[in-house]
């Protein structure tokens, strides 16, 4: 009897041995302990031992049953690990190859001149002010001293959205929500999208535009000559050349267009300036008294100038871009460069 128990131990042992699996631990597991197993049988042989072998051949099978089942256990740890690692060796992945790069985009033409725009103004103290894109004709018209069937109207093309209401087609009605909210002094600039029903090689339906409006005590037409020829030098160079003309505006009096030398030609003369050596890029002027009216400011207390302009052809003429309708198909060869 001790023979055959220490003989199942042995060749346990040894089937354990080469079990490299679950399933194959769970085999011998039932093999050996469960109901039809080999040491159940012999347990079962007891009763047919003297009343004297009995207790020793028990005690004997229940070590050999105690070893068995450690040793088990011990074995299924081995092969826990073993699975473990081979899981871990197929899976493995390869942390110091080099990652896939996103391509980042980049900024528009169009917001990097917005942004170099405002940082000038900005550092000559103005804020930025916003208003919105659908307008009542009140703050886009009426206010800015277009009166109604004043023929200065039909020079904007207005997309109109009712009666009343329309696409803003500038940014000068923030100039009249700003001057009444706030008592002067007023500095801002405003930029934004505007509208005007137009659309051919140079003109786009939708565009962009930059308006500034200073009003305070004492403020001259030299002021306004003064930032706008700072403004000027910075964004295109100290040594620009900068003239202004006598022009019209409802909402201004006077009224100047401004001109930049030819930036391409610098002033001999080409086809981008039609041979006149310059460029016109923004119209300015003094706000006209009327439009003091028209948001209660004191007009024999305060004076004040107003620009704007539009970004389009700023950045056209800062990048050297020939074609405005590359500023909107989005044409990542193009948007690129930038
Ligand atoms: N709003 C004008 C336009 O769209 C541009 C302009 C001219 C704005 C003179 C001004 C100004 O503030 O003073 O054509």
């Amino acid at each position: 009897m001790k023979e055959k128990l220490e003989g199942l131990l042995r060749e346990a042992s040894a089937e354990l041995e080469k079990a490299a699996t679950e399933e194959g631990l769970q085999e011998i597991r039932v093999k050996y302990l469960g109901k039809k197993g080999e040491l159940t049988s012999v347990m079962k042989g007891l009763g047919s031992l003297s009343p004297e072998e009995r207790p020793v051949v028990g005690a004997l099978v229940n070590t050999v049953k105690a070893q068995l089942e450690e040793a088990i256990d011990a074995r299924a740890a081995v092969v826990r690990e073993q699975v473990k690692a081979q899981r871990l060796a197929a899976e493995k992945i390869d942390v110091t190859l080099p990652g896939r790069r996103r391509p980042t985009g980049s900024k528009h033409p169009i917001t990097l001149v917005t942004e170099e725009i405002c940082s000038i103004f900005a550092a000559l103290g103005f804020a930025v002010a916003e208003g919105p894109e659908v307008e009542h004709d009140f703050y886009n018209f009426e206010a800015l001293n277009f009166p109604k069937d004043h023929p200065a109207r039909d020079m904007q093309d207005t997309f109109f959205v009712g009666d009343q209401v329309l696409l803003r087609t500038h940014t000068s009605p923030v100039q009249i929500r700003t001057m009444l909210k706030q008592q002067p002094p007023v500095r801002i600039i405003a930029p934004g999208t505007v509208y005007r029903c137009d659309s051919d090689a140079t003109h786009s339906p939708m565009f962009h535009q930059i308006e500034g409006l200073m009003v305070d005590k004492g403020i001259t037409f030299g002021d306004l000559k003064g930032i706008l020829t700072l403004f000027i030098n910075q964004l295109f160079g100290k040594d620009i050349g900068v003239r202004l003309r006598p022009s019209f505006f409802p909402f201004t009096e006077p009224s100047a267009e401004v001109d930049i030398a030819c930036v391409i030609c610098r002033g001999k003369g080409c086809r981008v300036c039609k041979e006149t050596g310059w460029l016109e890029i923004l119209g300015a002027g003094m706000v006209d008294p009327a439009v003091y009216g028209h948001v209660g400011y004191d007009a024999e207390l305060y004076t004040g100038f107003a620009f704007g302009m539009g970004i389009e052809r700023i950045a056209m003429l800062k990048y050297g871009i020939a074609d405005m309708r590359l500023l909107f198909e989005n044409d990542l060869r193009f948007l690129k460069q930038f």
